[in-house]
């Protein structure tokens, strides 16, 4: 009885995963390779983040005015409450035309090395001139959009608290640095897996810590590494197969048309999966709905590697643990339209 005792303690230490040491080797690992979203956000190269300007940031990305139809905030495809997305598979913008690709989360996009798929926006503030002047975003000018703020006095005021000491404080290049001051504070920290990074081994379930070791292991790491899991570095998408054009739409040639370098066809940026869990769907097409599907098109196209369903199953519940808190951003109150406020236009 004692013996059998003995052999059912063993059995259930073994059923119920690594034992420390196991956990201690996977923790120094995944600290080689990968880095937790740290509390506060991180300091801006050329930009400061202070209170006013983060506050007037929270105001333009919510401000629908700052588009031609007055319809479209950065909120309508980077939805704060749905992970940073829309999930759509690619974006609606002015006069309800689809864009052509998938809108990518700008939460924790401030850790990216560069920004777009493509990659093609040195950092925050220069990304987000884009959208407002794009034909199929918010179809805006910078005239439209200084003259829309300088008619409110409410935006005057918050310009000029923005920007101390400014001659002109409103600027199309100061409404692109209070959006990136505000950009960079979302951030999600605290995710299970940065717990366990810090040295928690029970923030991760058994099946999730043999789905990091898998990641690392399949070789998922070499391009998804560093604190945004990806958003670092460019590859081609398909270096061992390419994916069918469903996936992988052929008119779209990603950074060639940013580089114009005939190796860069179909090369994009390795996508941060922070969060990736719920921010369907999936890869700058967005054809794919199911995390299960993109990560088995991923071993195949970049490793040649056919995973089996238990092996998916276990990177898919890993990938879940880098869900992390969620920022909660109270709507601001925006400044009321004047007499002089441009009109919204078709
Ligand atoms: C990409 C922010 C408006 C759709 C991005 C990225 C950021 C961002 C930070 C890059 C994220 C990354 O590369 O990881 C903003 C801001 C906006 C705004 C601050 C307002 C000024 C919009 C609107 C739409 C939209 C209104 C939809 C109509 C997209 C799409 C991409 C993107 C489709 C990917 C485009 C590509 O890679 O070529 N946005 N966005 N954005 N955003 Fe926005
Ligand atoms: C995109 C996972 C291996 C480069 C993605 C996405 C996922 C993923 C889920 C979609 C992200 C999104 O839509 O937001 C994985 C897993 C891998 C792996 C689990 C290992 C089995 C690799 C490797 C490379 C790579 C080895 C580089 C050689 C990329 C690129 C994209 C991407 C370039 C963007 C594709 C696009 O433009 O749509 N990965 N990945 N991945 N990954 Fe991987």
């Amino acid at each position: 009885m004692k013996r059998y005792l003995a052999s059912a303690i063993a059995l259930s230490a073994a059923l119920s995963g690594p034992a420390l040491a196991d956990d201690a080797a996977l923790r120094e690992t995944a600290k080689d390779l990968f880095g937790a979203i740290p509390l506060q956000a991180p300091m801006l190269e050329n930009n400061v983040i202070s209170r006013d300007r983060v506050d007037l940031g929270a105001m333009l990305f919510f401000d629908p005015r700052m588009s031609k139809s007055g319809l479209f905030s950065c909120q309508s495809c980077h939805n704060v409450g749905i992970g940073g997305v829309d999930g759509l598979e690619t974006s609606v913008g002015h006069g309800w035309q689809a864009g052509p690709r998938n809108a990518p989360t700008m939460l924790n996009a401030v850790f990216n090395v560069a920004q777009f798929w493509d990659g093609r926006a040195p950092d925050l503030a220069a990304q987000a001139k884009g959208p407002v002047q794009a034909g199929v975003e918010m179809n805006n000018t910078p005239d439209n959009v200084e003259a829309t703020l300088k008619s409110m006095p409410g935006y005057v005021d918050a310009f000029a608290a923005a920007f101390p000491g400014e001659a002109e404080p409103i600027s199309f290049d100061n409404f692109a640095l209070a959006i990136e001051a505000f950009e960079a504070t979302l951030i999600t920290p605290n995710s299970r897996f940065d717990q366990f990074l810090m040295g928690q081994d029970g923030a991760l379930s058994d099946q999730e810590k043999a789905g990091l070791q898998l990641f690392v292991d399949t070789g998922c790491a070499s391009c998804h590494g560093g604190i945004n899991f990806g958003g670092q570095d460019y590859y081609p998408f398909g270096v061992v197969e390419k994916p069918g054009a469903g996936v992988l739409p052929e008119g779209d040639k990603g950074r060639f048309a940013v580089t114009e370098t005939a190796g860069d066809d179909y090369v994009f940026r390795a996508a941060p999966l922070r969060n990736i869990a719920i921010t369907a769907p999936y890869f700058h097409s967005g054809k794919v709905w199911d995390l299960r599907e993109a990560v088995a098109i991923m071993a195949n196209s970049q490793l040649g590697e056919d995973l089996n369903d238990a092996q998916i199953d276990d990177i898919v519940a890993f990938l879940g643990t880098l869900t992390g808190e969620q920022p909660e951003v109270v709507h601001p109150l925006l400044p009321v339209r004047t007499a002089t406020t441009p009109k919204p236009a078709p």
